[in-house]
């Protein structure tokens, strides 16, 4: 066998096998491993703790040590080396359930939703169409009354599980722009309010209302109670039929990728229709600088998206817009 075709196997292999590596990790998470062996470290106990075999535990901790999910450290006993098992940085960061960090709801739902589902894959490309009817017998007309009735358990856990993400990757994806220009924020389809939460915390000024469907808003009080003085606000409705409220921005985070295009354009429509008109207001000294030039020339100071409409009808593209800190923004655009 050629260098080239020993490399195509090998990688051949290591797809094959992929599942299998989830699937450590996944039932490593569901059988709470990480969190008991920071208490017992021995393959023993973890297997007493969860009624497993303790062959087959210890076979399942080998693999988590491979995966450098577990460090492992031989020990000498009375008799004979005693394997202890220890987490890594990796699980002790994502894994244990008690750090802030974690990431074993998320996890959770992907062993038991995603991965079900991935298996009617080549239904799935077959139809064109997803696979929650046949996975879960629920049907999926509406995608998420389904995967709320299945179970309150498991409501409560998708809902965990899309918080977990915004631990990781919330303050990068709001500091991106400015929002403190925004004071009335509303987060669509906010689930339980991870990112509102941030929000707040980036841009303590501004006033934030998560808006979901009722039953979403009912178990983000039970279950997540924010704090008072986090001074976030729930609505619940149906984005799709009920009345918007009026804002200044809206977030809609991983929310259009659940949607066919027609519906995504019925949900902006909504939103533009609800959105308080922003920019055209702008801060005092663009009212100010509009003024000055009125009385001198015959221009105006304009808003990005009036420099955008400018720019693109003489033919530019890719217009980029940034503030500079000072009086003056700077635009790019390219022929
Ligand atoms: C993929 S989740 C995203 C949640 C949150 N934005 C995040 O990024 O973590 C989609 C959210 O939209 C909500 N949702 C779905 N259909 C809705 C509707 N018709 N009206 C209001 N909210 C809806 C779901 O309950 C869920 O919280």
């Amino acid at each position: 066998m050629s260098s080239s075709e020993d490399h195509c196997y090998r990688l051949l292999t290591d797809y094959a096998n992929g599942f299998m590596v989830s699937q450590v990790l996944f039932v490593a998470c569901e059988l709470g491993v990480f969190d008991l062996l920071a208490e017992a470290p021995g393959p023993l106990a973890v297997a007493a703790a969860v009624g497993a075999s303790s062959h087959a535990m210890e076979c399942l901790l080998d693999s988590c040590v491979s995966l450098k999910l577990l460090k492992l450290e031989m020990r000498g006993g009375q008799d004979e080396d005693m394997a202890f098992y220890g987490n890594t940085e990796m699980s002790r960061v994502y894994l244990s359930r008690v750090s802030p960090t974690s990431q074993c709801s998320m996890l959770l739902y992907m062993a038991r939703t995603t991965y079900h589902c991935w298996g009617h894959l080549a239904q799935a490309v077959r139809e064109g169409k997803n696979q929650y009817l046949r996975t879960f017998g629920v049907p999926a007309e509406e995608l998420f009354t389904a995967i709320y009735s299945r179970s309150e358990g498991e409501q409560v856990q998708f809902m965990q599980a899309l918080w977990e993400v915004w631990s990781m990757h919330g303050r990068s994806v709001l500091t991106v722009f400015d929002l403190s220009l925004f004071p009335l924020v509303c987060d669509l389809g906010g689930g339980a309010g991870a990112l509102a939460k941030q929000c707040r915390c980036l841009y303590p000024r501004c006033h934030i209302t998560v808006f979901d469907l009722p039953e979403v808003v009912r178990t983000a009080e039970e279950h997540f109670s924010l704090s008072e003085e986090e001074q976030i606000g729930f609505q619940e409705g149906d984005f799709f039929k009920d009345r918007l409220l009026e804002a200044d921005l809206y977030i809609l985070a991983r929310i259009l990728h659940d949607w066919v295009d027609g519906k995504c354009s019925q949900l902006l429509e909504r939103v533009y229709q609800s959105c308080k008109p922003g920019e055209r207001w702008g801060p005092l000294l663009m009212q100010l600088y509009s003024l000055n030039m009125l009385v001198q020339t015959e221009g105006q100071e304009r808003t990005p998206s009036h420099y955008h409409a400018l720019l693109s009808s003489a033919g530019f593209r890719d217009f980029q817009f940034k503030k500079t800190g000072v009086i003056y923004y700077a635009i790019v655009a390219r022929k």
